[in-house]
């Protein structure tokens, strides 16, 4: 197994552990310390090779304090400097001195006035995919598992939380601040250290659950999370014991540049779910599916990114059917696969190499692996797999599968042989009658996947076709109580064009620059956007500017670039809002708006 976005060389030198006793400095927006990594070790290797990118090291020692030589190759756009430090025989421990730069592009400082109690600056982490080493020099590797343990520093009146067990929930004053004690027992990707500091208050959801938010959103979030705890029942009916003692989740400033985030014990997440109504609340599903898929078996490449995202996409959906019926599992099933097909589209078509659920990202960043295709096609696969052997054959599948592999990294072809052994065992040919290598290994969606229907969301197509024929938006009764997915199914069957009279009669009638559902009003400020709608022009600006979120962003953004009309806004508004994105969102906007 060949990870080519890391430079370790993991079978000279293995990181095992990790000890981090670290500095949060906010007025120079870095953080400083020493990493202690504990290794495993061939007795005739000389040197331990780590993954760092933008960091500055100061110095490293062996377990006994003698200095160790080091040196750092050359900077790779993407992967950053492997760090090789000189191992004498027997050393199994090893200490750096580092701090982290303006680069860090895992970590992003929010300003007071970014945050929503203004009063306190904010940090928090994103490591997924490659982004770890530019805070923490280790092996990056979704393949190299560690443990780990932190001491953190921060400002007095602010609360550390990270991606483990906290030692020392209120902290402990120090001279100079207050410090924060962590400890993961089990061993992770590193991809999933995270770290967030701020002014957090908490509250609690059920015996093993609870929220972390700015005291300005504790009572929002509590309130829209309400059934976490039926979610963490329903996951281990399906896929057995929830391994990770606790699951929080915490509600970060609105630049998160992602919906969320899967980190072990306490899920980040976007204030842009925070709709009122518990509607977008299956993010946190698949957040939590991911203590199963992702983070219980985890993948062991960035090519194999599909079964994280895959499996959790297929056990999100089935979370959600647990808890609120096959109705409306139906619906988000038919959302996704919508999704899926406008994805292969952009990509290229069904030929486009990039559609492969084993992609090949080599010489790429990883990132560009993060379409919808390993989400839905890769769900999409799960959904033809239980079809084929039945729910109850499958879930005894799948509770072994995590079972067989709990806590290690695996590549695709181990999923492939596991797959034949265990489940396709008894039925010979079903691999090739499914067409499974094509599903795997090749693009496009194959033409056996499960057809999905909502009848729900098919009353809601023909009331688009009636408005798109003519009715007025005031004559579709049964809009008034359309709930989250039937508006987003409505906004999207409507067709490429319509009237300048049918935007202003859907925006008047519906309220839709309006709505506070980010989902929603995502969907109608891309309609608008495609048509010219001046009128929207103020919503579209507002929307850039309050939220963070890359998923969001960077359709907005294509969608002004692809004219003149839009593409001076867009620059206007990009130059200021710029400062305010994550370094993840960043990258991928300047190429789209610089
Ligand atoms: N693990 C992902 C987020 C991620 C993927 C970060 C790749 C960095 C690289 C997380 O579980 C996720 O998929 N989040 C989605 C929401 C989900 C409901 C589809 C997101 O952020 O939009
Ligand atoms: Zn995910």
């Amino acid at each position: 197994m060949i990870d080519t976005h890391s430079f370790a060389r993991p079978h000279e030198a293995r990181v095992t552990d990790l000890h981090l006793d670290l500095r949060v400095d906010f007025p120079r927006q870095r953080v400083i310390g020493r990493v202690s990594l504990t290794l495993d070790r061939a007795a005739a290797s000389t040197a331990l090779v780590l993954d760092t990118r933008d960091l500055l090291v100061h110095a490293a020692a062996d377990g006994d304090g003698r200095p160790l030589t080091f040196t750092l190759g050359a900077r790779d756009p993407i992967l950053g400097s492997a760090l090789e430090i000189a191992l004498p025989p027997g050393a199994t421990l090893v200490h750096i001195d580092y701090e982290t730069t303006t680069g860090a592009s895992a970590l992003q400082w929010l300003a007071p006035r970014q945050t929503a109690g203004q009063r306190h600056p904010f940090l928090y982490s994103q490591g997924q995919a490659i982004l770890t080493r530019t805070w923490i020099p280790t092996q990056d590797s979704p393949g190299i598992r560690q443990t780990y343990s932190a001491r953190i520093t921060v400002p007095r009146d602010l609360t550390a939380v990270m991606s483990a067990e906290s030692l020392t929930p209120t902290g402990i004053d120090i001279e100079g601040g207050r410090t924060f004690e962590f400890r993961m027992r089990e061993a992770i990707p590193p991809y999933l250290i995270a770290i967030a500091v701020g002014e957090l208050g908490f509250a609690p959801l059920g015996p093993r659950s609870g929220v972390y938010a700015e005291p300005a959103t504790l009572e929002a979030a509590r309130s829209e999370f309400a059934d976490v705890e039926q979610m963490i029942d329903a996951a281990e009916r399906l896929l057995g014991p929830y391994q990770w003692g606790r699951y929080d989740v915490l509600v970060l400033p609105p630049s998160f540049p992602f919906g969320g985030m899967e980190n072990p014990r306490v899920t980040f997440a976007t204030p842009t779910i925070l709709a009122g109504d518990r509607s977008l609340v299956s993010l946190i599903a698949h957040e939590l599916a991911h203590s199963w898929s992702g983070n219980l078996v985890t993948n062991a490449t960035w090519r194999d990114f599909w079964l994280n995202e895959g499996v959790t996409t297929y056990v999100e959906s089935r979370i959600m059917e647990a808890l609120h019926g096959p109705v409306h599992a139906d619906m988000l099933q038919v959302l996704s696969r919508r999704e899926l097909l406008d994805e292969i589209d952009r990509l290229g078509g069904p030929s486009s190499p990039d559609t492969i659920l084993h992609v090949d990202l080599a010489g790429r960043d990883p990132d560009e692996g993060a379409t919808r295709i390993p989400y839905d096609k890769g769900a999409a696969l799960m959904t033809l797999l239980e079809h084929h052997v039945g729910r109850a054959r499958f879930d005894a599948y799948l509770r072994g599968y995590f079972e067989r592999y709990a806590f290690q990294s695996i590549v695709t072809g181990t999923f492939v042989d596991d797959l034949r052994r265990q489940l396709l065992d008894e039925r010979p040919g079903a691999f090739e009658t499914l067409r499974l290598h094509a599903w795997i290994f090749e693009p496009g969606l194959p033409d056996n996947a499960i057809a999905t229907h909502s009848t729900l969301l098919e009353n809601v197509a023909a009331d688009a076709e009636a408005f798109t024929s003519g009715a007025a938006a005031s004559s579709l009764q049964a809009a008034a109580d359309w709930n989250t997915q039937e508006w987003l199914h409505f906004l999207n069957v409507l067709p490429a064009t319509l009237t300048p009279r049918q935007l202003d009669d859907l925006d008047a009638t519906f309220g839709l620059s309006a709505r506070r559902n980010s989902e929603v009003l995502f969907a109608w400020l891309r309609i608008a956007i495609r048509h010219h709608y001046p009128a929207a022009m103020p919503a579209v600006e507002r929307f850039l500017t309050t939220q963070g979120r890359r998923k969001f962003l960077r359709p907005l953004y294509e969608d002004l670039m692809a004219s003149a009309w839009g593409s001076a806004t867009a620059r206007r508004i990009y130059a200021s809002a710029r400062l305010t994105y994550h370094a993840v969102a960043v990258h991928t906007l300047d190429a789209i708006v610089a």
